[in-house]
């Protein structure tokens, strides 16, 4: 059966070119990614639409401030409905998604997150683990929840800060484990491998 995802995102869409990868070399299970959505018209993820023959499509924020305002919320889930997904994948996307798009995909909605949650939610992850000085960090793929960045956690990737490694060194170590992290766990999700959290 097969299992279109659709990728949220604001920034430069590594991860999402990471999950494209995948599927070239199969490697995404019976996952493929059906559209990239995203609320920044000028967003590097987007040109990936044309790169891999996949709907890129923008969804202006309009007033939306950190959290997507009621009406814009509701622009997205048309927009992400009208693709079927079984999954939706948010991928540095860096709004706050509301309870009404959550209770519309309800245990379909995934994030990938750049620490070991529960340690360091919100932005800026890498640079606070940095700044801290933990040894280890990583990265986190979770069920997404009314509560940011506090689903339950689906799979976890560590990545060990040395002492000479810089917040740019840092910053890539990070990336590396999530472009590895998270097409694993999508492939995995696909092929019935994962299964939803009682009560999600
Ligand atoms: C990723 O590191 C992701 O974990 C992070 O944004 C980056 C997106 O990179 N997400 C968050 O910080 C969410 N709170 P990409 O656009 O190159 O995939």
């Amino acid at each position: 059966m097969s299992y279109p995802i659709v990728i949220l995102g604001s920034g430069k869409g590594s991860n999402a070119d990471a999950l494209l990868q995948a599927q070239a070399k199969k490697q995404l299970g019976r996952a493929h990614v059906a559209a990239i959505i995203s609320d920044q018209a000028d967003a590097g993820i987007l040109e990936l639409g044309q790169k891999h023959t996949v709907p890129a499509i923008y969804v202006d924020p309009l007033q939306s401030k950190a959290r997507l305002s009621r009406d814009v919320e509701r622009s997205f889930i048309e927009r992400v409905a009208s693709f079927s997904p079984r999954l939706i994948v948010l991928a540095g996307f860096m709004r706050i998604i509301g309870p009404t798009f959550i209770q519309a995909f309800k245990g379909r909605v995934i994030n990938l997150h750049p620490s070991l949650l529960p340690s360091f939610p919100g932005i800026d992850s890498i640079q606070q683990a940095f700044d801290f000085g933990v040894t280890v960090t990583g990265c986190t793929v979770h069920w997404v929840t009314a509560e940011l960045d506090a689903g339950p956690i689906i799979r976890q990737k560590p990545v060990e800060i040395e002492p000479q490694d810089t917040l740019a060194l840092l910053r890539t170590k990070v990336h590396i484990a999530e472009h590895s992290l998270l097409p694993k766990v999508i492939a995995e999700m696909s092929q019935g491998k994962i299964s939803l959290p009682t009560g999600l």
